[in-house]
């Protein structure tokens, strides 16, 4: 708490509100009192001024690009870190000792296995069911297979339904993927790192071993790092606004990967490369980067662009690094789509209407390149990315769920409908 105040006046009556201080960013405005003292609502949709919480997990600054996860920069954990040792950070917000890491490895690693009843879920989809319905589906349907983990009032049970979601999920989106081409499903092996696990059971098959290529891995758990955690996005705000109704964890991290599947969020990873495959060679550039800037055309550069950041997503800029480093060993260092993606970038960045917008590659746009050269086809990269913000997700979920001052998220409205009338008899409409 600060000792400023903010002050409104409305007609002849003057209000002051407490501005409140956080560690670093924005002070924030506390208008909880608002309506009972004035009669009014703010007016904010889509939350651009808006702070729905406090919390202590994860920072962002959008001006300098700028993003960490517990005080750590996320170049840092991308370089010296890995994602499991991120998911202890997340949670538990320190960095673990060596006993600690070893422990919640093992806690993870013997989580990954999904209740075998669960398989018959996967065979009630439709072969070309896209990979993101079926981890809706089945995350959802958590909940009827571990009622031992869906009591929120209890915090041992609140740990244990975080650990298996975040071991379960490489599990559930990998199943889902061997579902969708035909290939029988590939059980967890405890012997594998958790990246290295994930590819196993992507891309092993019966009929021969499976070879897990260190620097795959190590990219793979890279982007599983950078997609951890990203303070309060549309889905993690999904899972706070569903977990506040004291909803089970199972059906609010459905909510949230509901919510990520949209090509505005989390579903832009497949749009870009998508869009990037469309443009095909460098000298269409122009006429995409035409239809972008046409308001009279809904299309948008996918991968471009970000509510927070108004300089360069951090992330997009070790997604580039990692992309070089899996084409170059993959010898496709000359592929077409990181040739387009790269001019792309460049003209945007260039042109008056994505600079003066602070319009810059965000996370999605260089992901996509990554997993399609490590074999992926797009319809996986958003339950990839789901896969990878479970954690994130469950973090920010268990901070609220242990808030003393948690309330039911309801937000009002300014009502412009019709005033009170009377109903009018069919025979005389
Ligand atoms: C993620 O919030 C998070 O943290 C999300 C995320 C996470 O980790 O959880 O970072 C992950 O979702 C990244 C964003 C992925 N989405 C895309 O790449 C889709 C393309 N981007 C846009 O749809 C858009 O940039 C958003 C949705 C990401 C942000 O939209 P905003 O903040 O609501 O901005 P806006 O739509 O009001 O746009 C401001 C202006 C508009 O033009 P004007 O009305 O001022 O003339 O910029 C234009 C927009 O038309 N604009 C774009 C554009 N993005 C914004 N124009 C062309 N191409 C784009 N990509």
């Amino acid at each position: 708490m600060s000792d400023r105040k903010a002050k409104l006046t409305v007609g002849d009556k003057s209000y002051e509100f407490d501005i409140l201080d956080g560690t670093v960013g924005p002070s924030v405005i506390d208008i909880r009192s608002l309506y009972a003292q004035t009669g009014l609502f703010t007016y904010d949709p889509g939350f651009t001024s808006t702070a729905a919480c406090d919390s202590s997990i994860t920072y962002i600054d959008g001006d300098v690009g700028e993003l960490l996860y517990r005080g750590y920069s996320i170049d840092q954990l991308a370089e010296k870190s890995n994602y499991l040792e991120v998911c202890f950070l997340l949670l538990y917000g320190e960095l673990p000792t060596a006993v600690e890491k070893e422990e919640f490895e093992s806690r993870i690693t013997r989580h990954t296995m999904l209740h075998e009843q669960m398989h018959y879920l996967y065979r009630g989809f439709r072969r070309d069911a896209h990979p993101m319905a079926i981890v809706c589906g089945v995350v959802g349907a958590m909940a009827a297979f571990y009622h031992d983990s869906t009591d929120i009032t209890d915090p041992e049970q609140r740990e244990i339904a975080s650990i298996r979601m975040i071991a379960k999920m490489p599990t559930i989106a990998a199943m889902a993927y061997k579902y969708s081409i035909g290939q029988p499903f590939v059980y967890p092996r405890n012997d594998l790192s958790y990246a290295g696990n994930f590819l196993n059971m992507c891309f092993a098959v019966p009929a021969e071993t499976y070879k897990v290529n260190p620097i795959i891995e190590r990219a793979m758990d890279r982007i599983f790092t950078l997609h951890a955690d990203h303070e309060q996005n549309a889905s993690t705000s999904t899972v706070r606004l569903s977990g506040s109704s004291d909803a089970n964890p199972f059906a609010c991290i459905a909510a949230g990967v509901a919510c990520l599947w949209g090509p505005a969020h989390g579903g832009a990873n497949e749009a870009a490369l998508n869009m990037l495959r469309a443009i095909g060679t460098p000298d269409r550039i122009p006429e995409f980067v035409a239809k972008a800037k046409d308001k009279n055309d809904p299309f948008r550069l996918m991968g471009f662009g970000h509510r927070v950041y108004k300089s360069y997503d951090p992330r997009a800029q070790v997604m580039q690094e990692t992309a070089r480093e899996v084409l170059d060993l993959m010898g496709i260092e000359n592929n077409p789509t990181l040739q387009v993606a790269r001019e792309l970038e460049k003209i945007a960045l260039e042109d008056e209407y994505f600079v003066t917008r602070k319009l810059y590659p965000n996370v999605d746009f260089y992901s996509g390149i990554i997993l399609d050269a490590i074999g992926f086809p797009t319809s996986m990269f958003t339950a990839i990315f789901a896969l990878s913000r479970t954690v994130g997700w469950i973090a920010q979920w268990k901070e609220m769920i242990g808030d003393p001052q948690k309330k039911i998220g309801r937000p009002r409205q300014l009502y412009d409908g019709s005033r009170r009338r009377d109903y009018v008899p069919l025979t005389q409409r």
